[in-house]
């Protein structure tokens, strides 16, 4: 992530549907993130690493992916993606831009497990989280709200060989597809 971003990030926070990040109903600032997006790297290996996810064509913001919590001796963390605007959502681009965050942790920062908690309410997440080879892992209660109600979290988790096998169907999936709305293996 960068400054430049600031902007759109804080843009989402005022649709109201979303709901995104903790915030409810409460707009963020551009300054906001401006603050958060400047703060000092960390001395050690970073226990969060956030990721922006644009388009290759315009570089134009969909939104972000990150690994939270990451744990450098039991190798472990938790994924997290936003695709910020409802109009951009439910295309693949959330599962693409996983897909790619899963490579990185998996090949490149050598993870053993990766999790993802969704709320209850979150079917979506849910059938994304699916397709990129979660398996449900439990269930916390009472752990968070939406429209004002308590609700539940589903808890996900995936190795390396479940998330390679849901890579290989959704590769086969994709080229299945018309030329036109294929996503090719470069991520373009
Ligand atoms: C969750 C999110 C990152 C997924 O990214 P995405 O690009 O929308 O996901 P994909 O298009 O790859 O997959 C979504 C799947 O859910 C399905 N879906 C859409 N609406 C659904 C619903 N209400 N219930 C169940 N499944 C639904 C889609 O058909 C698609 O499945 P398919 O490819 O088999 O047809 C994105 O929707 C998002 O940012 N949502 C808001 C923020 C959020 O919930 N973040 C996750 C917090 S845990």
């Amino acid at each position: 992530m960068d400054l430049a971003d600031a902007g759109v990030f804080a843009r989402a926070t005022v649709e109201e549907r979303t709901q995104l990040m903790k915030t409810g109903r409460i707009p963020v600032s551009p300054l906001v993130w401006e603050h958060a997006l400047s703060g000092q790297p960390p001395a050690g290996p970073p226990d969060r690493i956030e990721l922006t996810v644009a388009l290759v064509k315009d570089d134009r913001v969909l939104g972000s992916v990150a690994l939270l919590e990451l744990d450098w001796i039991n190798r472990s963390a938790e994924t997290a993606s936003y695709i910020l605007f409802e109009d951009d959502r439910s295309l693949g681009y959330g599962t693409e831009a996983k897909m790619l965050l899963m490579e990185y942790a998996f090949d490149h920062l050598r993870l053993h497990v990766l999790n993802s908690w969704v709320r209850t309410t979150n079917t979506r997440s849910v059938a994304a989280l699916m397709k990129q080879g979660f398996r449900p892992a439990g269930r916390k209660y009472w752990t968070g709200t939406k429209d004002g109600r308590y609700v539940d979290h589903l808890i996900f988790d995936v190795l390396r060989e479940e998330w390679l096998a849901a890579r290989d169907a959704w590769r086969e999936r994709q080229a299945s597809r018309t030329p036109s709305s294929a996503v090719s293996d470069d991520g373009s």
